[in-house]
């Protein structure tokens, strides 16, 4: 039997997410028009035994409760929200809910960090999990040398996969293997989380003896329950035969920043088109709407039929598109309206705003820069003949002149 469990975190690790944070968890702001925890979800669905799908995090339960009980229905498989009354770290949170956890007895369990866009070759890693019989499988990748100190970087041993050794976001270079934040472990893991969070309360102890330990060690204000998946497990138990490392082959990326939702939203698109053709916008109907590349829409959308979208084009629930808008790489959220002729490109449209007449709403950066993409908080409204380009505009705000290079507050 194999369980899954997604680190969800909470609002306080948020922050870089924002203005979008404001108005939904990051793990519910949409992707490809699924919230983005909904993409690891389906992905656990098809591993073979799986018994429920635990999500664990300290966001307020009420924020998880409709989204599971549609949840739950529609996938068959238990799936549970567990709260945290405070952030235990990733390792701390899941030791927390060991006996929930352990409940149907499982063999595996499947740990995903909530914030990834991945492939998610879940299946295969277990294969490989079962053969090696070690405590943990990894998910690693080779990236640039240039980025690869944003993450985990590791070692493993190139004939056996074994985890040799492992430095979360070092300041020297280690290897441009990092990893994925998608894991596989047998229950022995509780073993492990609970000898680090012991050794946390033997230092504790001697710290409030010593004034000499109290000066020296800077960690003094971690609770002993909180406890890091990454430093605290991965680094001690590198180069002790119990992790493994499985390389992907598939696309990856980790969603930290409203840009990097934009690029995710594309990988996803992308995926549909092999995995679930059937949710891609065909511009079927009886007058068609252009559709170029990838583009989602929901149902209750209304586009007009002479408006183009796509590629990379993904359109919430009760967005209105005017006559002659062109949408090409962008996110439209809830009741959005984009009235006639105006242009939205390499954006993200918040809640309830509104696009003026022959408006222009646009960008040119990279996804993963600070004004790369152009962000519209929720009920912002850019006036007719406006042309915003790399701007972050706070919500509420109204858009009267046009502006470049600038975060509206
Ligand atoms: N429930 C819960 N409680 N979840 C948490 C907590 C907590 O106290 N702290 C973090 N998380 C969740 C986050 O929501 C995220 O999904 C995951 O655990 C990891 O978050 P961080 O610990 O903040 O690490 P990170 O995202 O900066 O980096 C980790 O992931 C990278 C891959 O995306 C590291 O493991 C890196 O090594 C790795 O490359």
């Amino acid at each position: 039997k194999t369980i899954a469990v997604i680190m969800v975190g909470g609002p306080t690790k948020g922050t870089r997410f924002r203005p979008l944070s404001f108005n939904v968890a990051k793990p519910l702001f949409p992707l490809a028009g699924q919230p983005m925890v909904h993409h690891p979800i389906l992905a656990c669905k098809k591993i073979p035994n799986l018994v429920q799908v635990f999500l664990i995090g300290f966001y307020e339960e009420k924020e998880f409760a409709l989204y599971i009980s549609t949840l739950s229905n529609e996938l068959k498989v238990p799936v549970r929200y567990l709260q945290e009354d405070k952030p235990h770290g990733s390792a701390g949170g899941l030791y927390k809910f060991k006996d929930f956890l352990m409940e149907d007895d499982p063999d595996d369990i499947v740990v995903l960090n909530c914030d990834v866009c991945c492939s998610f070759p879940l299946t295969e890693m277990l294969d490989a999990h079962r053969k090696h019989e070690g405590m943990g499988t990894l998910l690693v990748k080779k990236v640039s040398k240039e980025v690869a100190s944003e993450f985990g970087e590791l070692v493993a041993d190139p004939k056996t996969g074994e985890l040799l050794h492992y430095a979360e976001k070092p300041e020297t270079f280690v290897s441009d293997f990092i990893n994925c934040g998608v894991y596989i472990f047998t229950p022995d893991i509780f073993v492990a989380i609970s000898d680090v969070a012991s050794t946390h309360k033997e230092r504790a102890a001697l710290r409030r003896l010593s004034s000499f330990e109290e000066f020296h060690f800077s960690s003094k204000t971690t609770p002993a329950d909180f406890v890091r998946l990454d430093q605290d497990i991965l680094t001690p138990l590198a180069g002790k035969k119990r992790l493994f490392t499985f390389e992907t082959t598939g696309f990856w990326e980790q969603i930290k920043t409203p840009g990097m939702s934009l690029r995710c939203s594309l990988l996803y698109l992308e995926q549909y088109r092999q995995t679930s053709p059937e949710l891609l916008a065909t511009g079927d109907g009886v007058i068609s709407t252009s559709i170029v590349g990838d583009v989602f829409m929901h149902r209750s959308a209304k586009v007009h039929p002479t408006a183009k979208l796509g590629p990379n084009v993904s359109i919430s629930a009760n967005a209105r598109i005017g006559p002659g808008a062109r949408l090409i790489d962008c996110i439209i959220l809830d009741g959005v309206e984009v009235k006639e002729n105006a242009v939205v490109i390499h954006s993200i449209v918040g809640w309830k705003s509104s696009i003026g007449r022959w408006s222009r709403v646009q960008a040119t950066g990279d996804y993963n820069t600070k004004l790369g993409i152009t962000i519209l908080g929720e009920n912002v409204t850019v006036e007719d003949e406006v042309v915003v380009v790399n701007c972050i505009v706070l919500p509420h705000k109204t858009i009267n002149r046009s502006v470049q290079e600038e975060i509206i507050l």
